[in-house]
């Protein structure tokens, strides 16, 4: 009897929006492939006969070594999301924050991006999935890298998408663009409309099924990318 069941890998499932959508995704009963630092965090998987394996992004050469075995161990994969990211605001400016930034949410992700088109193409079918940000839309002070590395990531995706396009087959491509999600990245006093990252999981789920090219999660963040597309300066910016 043939095997139905769907396989998605998860790059970033170790905590947060990567280890409620493995949650949900393992419910839906997908085989699941699972990747982070610490892998320790995604041991309630195992018993389950999913596929865990350690990665840090930063390591290119590594992490996309580390792709295309887990790809090939699970025998080709329908689903693939980018989700490791990170983002850490400070009192001023810093180098080594902005380049790590730069390493993981630029660098990594197009490494991975790469290793995940090319096996949709070869496969002839799959669906990538970024998790970009509402962030991507405007520039940000104090850890300005965060903003630019989520719109080189969302403009990435368009890029491909592009490709997919070109290339006739059926290869997906989404943007996802949370709002404030409630987990460790989620920092300060000045944030609002929290979503659980059970809910956040779940919209981008929901997402996923349609195939839709963009999603802002939650829902009511378009409101507030259309108006980070359309304010001017001196109201974004103000002191
Ligand atoms: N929370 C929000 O309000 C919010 C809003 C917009 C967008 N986002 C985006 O959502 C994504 C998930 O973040 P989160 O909020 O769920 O925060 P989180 O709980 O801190 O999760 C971050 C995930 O990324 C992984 N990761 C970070 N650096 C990595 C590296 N060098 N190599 C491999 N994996 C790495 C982490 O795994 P390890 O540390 O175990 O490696 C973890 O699984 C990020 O891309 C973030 O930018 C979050």
């Amino acid at each position: 009897m043939p095997n139905n069941r769907k396989k998605a890998i998860i790059i970033g499932a170790t905590s947060g929006i990567g280890l409620a959508l493995a949650e949900l995704l393992a419910s839906k009963n997908f085989h699941l492939g699972l990747s982070g630092r610490r892998t320790h965090l995604m041991d309630g998987f195992r018993g389950g006969g999913h596929h865990i394996t350690a990665m840090d992004v930063a390591d290119t050469d590594s992490s996309r070594q580390t792709l295309v075995e887990l790809i090939k161990e699970m025998g080709g994969v329908d689903l693939i999301v980018l989700n490791a990211g990170r983002g850490s605001i400070r009192p001023k400016i810093e180098w080594e924050n902005e380049k790590r930034t730069i390493d993981v949410n630029v660098t990594g992700f197009a490494a991975l991006a790469t290793v995940a088109f090319e096996h949709f193409q070869q496969q002839g079918h799959g669906h990538l999935v970024g998790i970009s940000s509402v962030a991507a839309i405007r520039g940000g002070g104090g850890h300005p890298a965060y903003n630019a590395s989520k719109a080189f990531l969302s403009n990435y995706l368009q890029g491909l998408r592009h490709d997919a396009r070109r290339s006739g087959l059926p290869i997906a491509i989404t943007d996802i663009k949370p709002g404030f999600v409630d987990t460790a990245m989620a920092q300060g006093d000045g944030i609002f409309w929290v979503a659980s990252p059970e809910k956040a999981a779940r919209q981008i789920y929901c997402a996923i099924r349609r195939r839709r090219k963009h999603a802002y999660i939650t829902r009511r963040w378009a409101l507030i990318g259309w108006l980070l597309g359309w304010l001017p300066d001196w109201v974004v910016y103000r002191k």
